[in-house]
């Protein structure tokens, strides 16, 4: 059969990205421009300012991604972008750079959703078995989702409030740390050698959603009320308290939905799915179920394009195509 070549595009968020995917399972180009920088001093993304750097970045990345692929457009099969959800003015970017390339040389266009995204991410170097558990979880999102076969996704959960790195990031800031903070806190928390003990939100039994804000906010009024008596934090302690409560949670209702689902396999994928703390935990518990688990390599679990040609490829196999009317879908449902 012949190779299936895929270019992927996303803007949704704070990384411009371009790559080229073979068959949907192996990277031949992954072309990612971050933003971190520039975000920084505002301690998270400020939309507005994404908007100009996509719109800087965009042409060159994708350039630069058929380059290393050493490809021209002709040998691709589609273009796949994503669609939503995400900053709109994000979004739009993406969106009709994929539009044009598209059009300009006669390939049809894929409109993805950023979280079948992060999900397919975990075919590149690895594989799907379905039925699977997925668990995203990053600055945008923290959700459950059953997928019984490829293509198919049921919401099962998702956060009612923060999503669970915007409470790192959040958390982060208060004790001091630089954006973002996911990492600083993964890594203070395994230096610690003891814990602040946090509340944990389960909400009501059965449910497989979420809720941060409530821990954000004793961890908030726990810095606040020790530095109003003088007394000095313990940020490592902080972290690892804050790092435990998230973790405990997040394993237990992804276990409890991989076995009442009977799954042969639980996937973890978005920045927050690069937390040391929560591979381990998830792993082992996981392992003493024996139901496997794969998360993809750092690289891939943040935001990238690689994983929009990944699930692209999937769609297109499927038969799926957008046509040239499509626009960013800021709050697109999976
Ligand atoms: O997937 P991603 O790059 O962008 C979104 O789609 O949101 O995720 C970024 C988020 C940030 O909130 C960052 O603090 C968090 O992922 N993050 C982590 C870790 N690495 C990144 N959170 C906890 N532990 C980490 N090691
Ligand atoms: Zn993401």
């Amino acid at each position: 059969m012949k190779d299936l070549y895929i270019l992927g595009i996303e803007t949704s968020c704070d990384e411009t990205a371009a790559s080229v995917v073979k068959n949907g399972e192996e990277i031949v180009s992954n072309v990612v421009a971050s933003q971190i920088e520039s975000h920084k001093r505002f301690g998270g993304v400020v939309p507005e300012v994404a908007s100009r750097h996509h719109v800087e970045q965009i042409t060159l990345v994708i350039e630069e991604a058929l380059k290393q692929a050493d490809l021209t457009p002709a040998e691709l099969a589609a273009v796949a972008v994503t669609e939503g959800p995400g900053l709109v003015g994000a979004l739009l970017i993406g969106v009709n750079a994929a539009k044009a390339f598209a059009f300009a040389n006669g390939l049809p266009v894929i409109g993805v959703h950023h979280i079948a995204g992060h999900v397919y991410a975990n075919r590149l170097g690895g594989g799907l078995e379905f039925p699977l558990v997925a668990l995203i979880i990053s600055g945008g999102h923290t959700e459950l989702i059953f997928m019984e076969r490829d293509g198919s996704f049921e919401l099962i959960g998702e956060t009612r409030d923060d999503a669970a790195g915007e409470a790192y990031d959040k958390v982060a800031r208060v004790i001091g740390l630089p954006y973002p903070g996911g990492p600083h806190i993964d890594r203070l928390a395994h230096e610690s050698d003891g814990a602040v003990e946090f509340p944990r939100a389960w909400l009501e039994e059965g449910s497989y959603d979420f809720s941060f804000s409530g821990l954000k906010s004793a961890v908030i009024n726990y810095v606040h009320n020790a530095e109003q008596k003088g007394q000095p934090v313990d940020k490592a302690k902080v972290a690892a308290g804050f790092q435990e409560s998230v973790v405990d949670v997040v394993t237990a209702k992804t276990v409890r939905a991989a076995k009442e689902y009977g799954v042969r396999q639980v996937i973890a994928a978005g920045g927050v799915a690069a937390n040391r703390g929560l591979r381990d935990s998830l792993a082992a518990a996981l392992e003493e179920e024996g139901i496997r688990f794969h998360v993809p390599p750092l690289k891939l679990c943040t935001d990238n394009a690689a994983m929009i040609a990944a699930a692209g490829t999937s769609m297109y196999r499927a038969g799926v195509r957008s046509d040239l009317r499509m626009n960013g879908r800021p709050g697109m449902e999976l």
